[in-house]
């Protein structure tokens, strides 16, 4: 099981909507995703992680509100039809998108509920990886204007989407530096 475990981890990968099978994911198993989030650690208990998540109707509303950022955000002349369908289609392509909204509670320095809510997106990662689910988690500029839409209290913000779906996609070997250069001993 421990080995297991550390395989379920290092063999964790990005999965974009492309991807995804468009499988439904049950309110249920995206309950039980939440539930290993909801489970990070976090510094005087304050429990900083908040989720909006989106699915059926919502993911259309979600789509059209990208597509809304996108509109408003670009010149004219940089325009491109092209680019508003793709950002519509790849929340259309997900079963479920979860924004991830940061809680920022007064009662710590904020990079550590940042940290706790970093800790408790990789849970979830795992867990819906487990699951057999893939997923990423986008951050664009546009999210710093998601408030009003998420219903975010002042002391919230948005620090990304987590787009979420089954897929067929073969495991992939992690593409990092290797340890030696991340590792400094003292002994
Ligand atoms: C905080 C954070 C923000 C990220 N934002 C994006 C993003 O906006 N677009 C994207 O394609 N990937 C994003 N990623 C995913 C990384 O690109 C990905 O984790 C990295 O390439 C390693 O690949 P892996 O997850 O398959 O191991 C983000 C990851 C983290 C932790």
């Amino acid at each position: 099981m421990s080995q297991e475990l550390i395989n379920l981890i290092k063999n964790r990968r990005s999965i974009f909507p492309a991807s995804y099978t468009r499988e439904e994911i049950s309110k249920e198993t995206l309950l039980e995703v939440i539930e290993a989030a909801n489970t990070a650690p976090t510094h005087k208990l304050t429990q900083p992680w908040r989720f909006t998540i989106f699915r059926g109707n919502g993911l259309v509303k979600l789509a059209d509100k990208f597509a809304e950022l996108y509109q408003e955000g670009t010149p004219a002349p940089l325009f491109m039809q092209k680019k508003l369908d793709a950002t519509r289609e790849k929340v259309l392509q997900s079963s479920a998108v979860i924004a991830i909204n940061l809680h920022v509670s007064g009662a710590l320095p904020e990079w550590e509920e940042l940290a706790a809510t970093a800790c408790a997106v990789e849970n979830l990662w795992l867990a819906a990886s487990a699951l057999g689910i893939g997923g990423y988690w986008s951050s664009p500029g546009t999210i710093s204007q998601l408030s009003d839409f998420l219903n975010l209290a002042p002391n919230e913000k948005c620090i990304g989407l987590f787009y979420m779906g089954y897929h067929q996609e073969e495991p992939k070997a992690a593409n990092r530096k290797s340890v030696e250069t991340v590792v400094r001993w003292e002994e």
